[in-house]
C-alpha cells in the first residue's frame, strides 16, 4: 500500500463531502456562512472524519448516512479550534496556514462562527435520518455519541480544565484528564460513531473507544512536541503557544525524549488492540503509525 496516495485519496473524498454539506452563502446572515467556510475549508489533516470512515469500513458499513456524520465531526472539531484560538483562550493568530477566524472576521463573528459550526454539525448529522430512515436507531445512537463526547464530559470539559490550568502547575493525573477529554473525546467519538453506523456491537464499539483513547492521548502528546520542535510554516499555527500560555504539557512534565517514547508506546498498544479485532485494518494501522511521525 502506498500510504500517501491512499491518504490523499481520502482527503479529497472528505473535502468533497465537507463542501457538499456546507450551507449556501446567502441571506442577511451570509457573513457567518463565509466565516464557517473560511475556517472549515482551510485544510487540516481531516483526521476525525478519516477515522470515522475507516472505522465504518472496518465493520463492513455501507450506504451514505456516514457522510453527514463525517462532515459533522469535522465541523465540531473546527469549532473547537476557532474558539481555542480566541483571545480569551489561547490567543493565537494563525491556524491551518492562515489568519485565525476571529482575526479576519472580528471576535464577535469568531465566537458566532464557532457556535454556528457546532449547531450546524448537528443539523447536518440529522440529515442522515432522511437519507436512511431504516437506520434511524443507529443514527440516533451515533448522534448521542457526538453530543456526549463534545460536551462537558468530553471535549468542552477538557478545554475547561486546560484553560483553568494555564499558569499553574498541575499533576500528571490532571494532565492526562485534560488530554483524554480535550483531544481524546472527539477522536473516540469518530471511531465510535463510524462503528455504530456500520452496525457494530456495543462491545466492539467499546473496544474502538479504548483504541481511540490511546491514539488520542498519543496525538495530543505529539501536538505538544511539535509546539516545541516544529515551525509555524510547517505547522500552519504558531509554535511555542503552550509556553506563551504557561501550560503544563507532556513536554514540560516529562521532557521531549520521554514524551516521544510515550507516543510510540501508546500507538503500538493501540495497534495491538486493533489487531485483536481480527478485521482487515491495513490503512488504519498505517494511519496510526503515520501520526507518530507526523510533522504537523
Ligand atoms: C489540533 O487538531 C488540536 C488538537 C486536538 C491537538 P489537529 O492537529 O487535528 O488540527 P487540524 O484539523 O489538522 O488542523
Ligand atoms: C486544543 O489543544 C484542543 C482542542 C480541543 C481545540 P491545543 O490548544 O494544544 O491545540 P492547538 O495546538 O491550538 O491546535
Ligand atoms: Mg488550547
Ligand atoms: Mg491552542
Ligand atoms: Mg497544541
Amino acid at each position: 500500500m502506498n500510504f500517501s496516495e491512499e491518504y490523499n485519496k481520502r482527503i479529497e473524498e472528505i473535502e468533497g463531502i465537507l463542501t457538499r454539506f456546507l450551507p449556501p452563502k446567502e441571506g442577511e446572515q451570509k457573513v457567518i456562512m463565509e466565516a464557517m467556510e473560511y475556517s472549515l475549508m482551510a485544510g487540516g489533516k481531516r483526521l476525525r472524519p478519516m477515522l470515522m470512515l475507516e472505522s465504518f469500513r472496518l465493520f463492513g458499513g455501507s450506504g451514505e448516512a456516514i457522510e453527514p456524520f463525517m462532515a459533522a465531526i469535522e465541523m465540531i472539531h473546527t469549532y473547537s479550534l476557532v474558539h481555542d484560538d480566541l483571545p480569551a483562550m489561547d490567543n493565537d493568530e494563525y491556524r491551518r496556514g492562515r489568519k485565525t477566524t476571529h482575526v479576519v472576521y472580528g471576535e464577535d463573528m469568531g465566537i458566532l462562527a464557532g457556535d454556528a459550526l457546532l449547531n450546524y454539525a448537528f443539523e447536518t448529522a440529522c440529515k442522515a435520518f432522511n437519507m436512511e430512515p431504516e437506520n434511524s436507531l443507529r443514527i440516533g445512537k451515533a448522534l448521542k455519541i457526538l453530543a456526549e463526547k463534545s460536551g462537558i464530559y468530553g471535549m468542552i470539559g477538557g478545554q475547561v480544565v486546560d484553560v483553568k490550568a494555564s499558569g499553574r502547575k498541575i499533576s500528571g493525573d490532571v494532565l492526562n484528564f485534560i488530554y483524554r477529554l480535550k483531544t481524546g473525546a472527539l477522536i473516540e467519538a469518530s471511531v465510535m460513531a463510524g462503528a455504530v453506523l456500520a452496525g457494530a456491537s456495543d462491545e466492539e464499539t467499546r473496544q474502538m473507544e479504548q483504541i481511540a483513547g490511546k491514539i488520542g492521548l498519543a496525538f495530543q502528546i505529539q501536538d505538544d512536541i511539535l509546539d516545541v520542535t516544529s515551525t509555524t510554516e510547517i505547522l500552519g499555527k504558531p509554535v511555542h503557544s503552550d509556553e506563551k500560555n504557561e501550560k503544563t504539557t507532556y513536554v514540560t512534565w516529562k521532557g521531549l525524549e520521554t514524551s516521544g517514547n510515550e507516543v510510540g508506546r501508546l500507538t503500538e498498544e493501540a495497534i495491538r488492540q486493533l489487531g485483536m479485532l481480527g478485521r482487515d485494518n491495513e490503512y488504519l494501522e498505517a494511519l496510526f503509525r503515520w501520526l507518530v511521525y507526523r510533522e504537523k
